[in-house]
């Protein structure tokens, strides 16, 4: 019998992670990632992003002390039908669903990989996977309320005008959407991650478009916008070491960030313990923006 023995050689070429290609994600220097050409999202879909989004949801449930400003309180209260675009692990639909037994809540997110278990939810919160630019798929005038939290760099400017059309129409009359964004104030990194995002077509400035593409859907009036600033780095205190946490943990999660800034996952690691450095000794802060509306009454 003739034996042949093939010996594994990582080469460069010849990568593990090349093969890695499952359906639904790929895995990038160990980062779990969507596999889907057209899909924007820069940043991964696995746990240790989950963790960082829990970082990131408590700064924003600590500095705006309330789940939602739309005064929609009162209709949560007696039953209301709710959805969350891009819910992720869905902490805050998990938290609003506790809150209000009396409605029901469906978050719907292009990766399952973060959903909770089912035993893990209230029983009226419920998830969809489903790409948001690709339609809602859910019949005209269903929701009350549409809560959409950090999707900053999952759309294209493009596709932000689409999703906020689609929401108008998935709302009921007199029904609410709310739309949180971050400011990315950041200094000295070179634009990189900012470059990284006008590669794949995002515009991490959507913060300052936002309420252009509110107005651009007529049937949206009373608009309303909140702003939080928060400390970024140690000279902020708790908050602020856990808001530099954030910030490293995201823009660590940036995929491709080492191969556009040229530099190898040492220097780009190395560049980012400078950075944060910097954002420390310059006392940098950061801005979360909350725009609600509400869908015009029937005329
Ligand atoms: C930064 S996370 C925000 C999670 C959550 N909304 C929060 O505020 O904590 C963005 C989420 O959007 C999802 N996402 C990205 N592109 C999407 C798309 N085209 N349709 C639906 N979800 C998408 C990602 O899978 C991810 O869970």
């Amino acid at each position: 019998m003739k034996q042949i023995l093939l010996k594994y050689a990582d080469n460069g070429d010849n990568n593990f992670e090349t093969f890695l290609q499952l359906n639904t994600h790929k895995i990038l220097n160990g980062r779990k990632y969507i596999n889907d050409d057209e899909v924007n999202y820069l940043l991964p879909i696995d746990k240790i992003e989950a963790d960082r989004e829990a970082i990131s949801y408590a700064i924003r449930r600590c500095l705006f002390q309330k789940y939602f400003f739309a005064p929609i309180g009162e209709k949560l209260n007696t039953g209301a039908t709710v959805l969350d675009i891009g819910c992720g692990p869905g902490f805050w639909i998990k938290d609003v669903g506790l809150d209000h037994p009396s409605s029901t809540f469906i978050g719907i997110d292009i990766a399952t990989t973060q959903f909770p278990p089912h035993d893990r939810h209230p029983s009226n919160v419920g998830f969809l996977r489903c790409n948001a630019t690709h339609g809602i798929p859910f019949p005209s005038e269903t929701f009350d309320f549409v809560h959409i939290s950090m999707m900053c760099t999952a759309f294209t400017e493009y596709q932000w005008y689409q999703v906020i059309k689609d929401v108008v129409r998935v709302l009921k009359y007199s029904g609410w959407v709310e739309i949180i964004v971050s400011d990315p104030l950041i200094k000295n990194l070179g634009n990189a991650g900012k470059l990284i995002c006008e590669k794949q077509g995002i515009n991490i400035n959507i913060h300052a478009t936002m309420p252009e593409i509110i107005d651009s859907v007529n049937e949206l009036e009373d608009l309303e916008h909140v702003s939080a600033e928060y400390p970024i780095g140690d000279w902020g205190g708790c908050l602020g070491k856990y808001a530099a946490t954030n910030l490293r943990k995201a823009l660590e999660g940036i995929v491709y960030l080492s191969n556009h800034l040229k530099l190898s996952t040492k220097e780009c690691d190395d560049l980012l313990t400078i950075y944060m450095k910097e954002l420390n000794e310059n006392k940098s802060s950061g801005y979360y923006h909350r725009y609600f509306a509400r869908k015009a009454h029937i005329s």
